[in-house]
């Protein structure tokens, strides 16, 4: 079991996660932080489908980060692309969860799940 914290617009929503029998939802990465998501229901946005080719997942780690696998070089080049990435930064579709673990999505992603999705450069009218 791994408690796992997702904090969107400020409200902290923690659930406890048997990681073992969770299904895979063919998202990202079996039991990563983005399959943990679709699990809970949890909008996490996953443009690509999971395969580390956006950076919609981007979220950031407040705690537990060694409770989740090593970031690989394909990750790190991604989130170089990604728009206000931290050193706490990870791709929810790359990051498998092994332990407790809590993590922000950012704003601009909350403002993308908030717009309904779609890739969007602006506003109209
Ligand atoms: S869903 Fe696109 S990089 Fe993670």
């Amino acid at each position: 079991m791994a408690r796992v914290v997702f904090v969107l617009n400020g409200e902290h929503r923690e659930f406890d996660v048997d990681l073992a029998a969770m299904p895979y939802q063919h998202h990202g990465r079996p039991g990563s932080l983005l399959d943990v998501a679709l699990n809970v229901g949890v909008p996490l946005e996953h443009v690509c489908g999971g395969n580390c080719a956006c950076t919609t997942c981007h979220v950031v780690v407040r705690s537990g980060a060694q409770h989740l696998s090593e970031m690989e070089d394909d990750e790190a080049d991604r989130l170089d692309t990604a728009w206000d990435v931290t050193p706490q930064s990870r791709l929810a579709c790359r990051a498998v969860v092994r332990g407790d673990v809590e993590c922000e999505i950012p704003v601009y992603t909350r403002n993308y799940v908030e717009e309904g999705g779609g890739l969007r450069l602006g506003r109209r009218g």
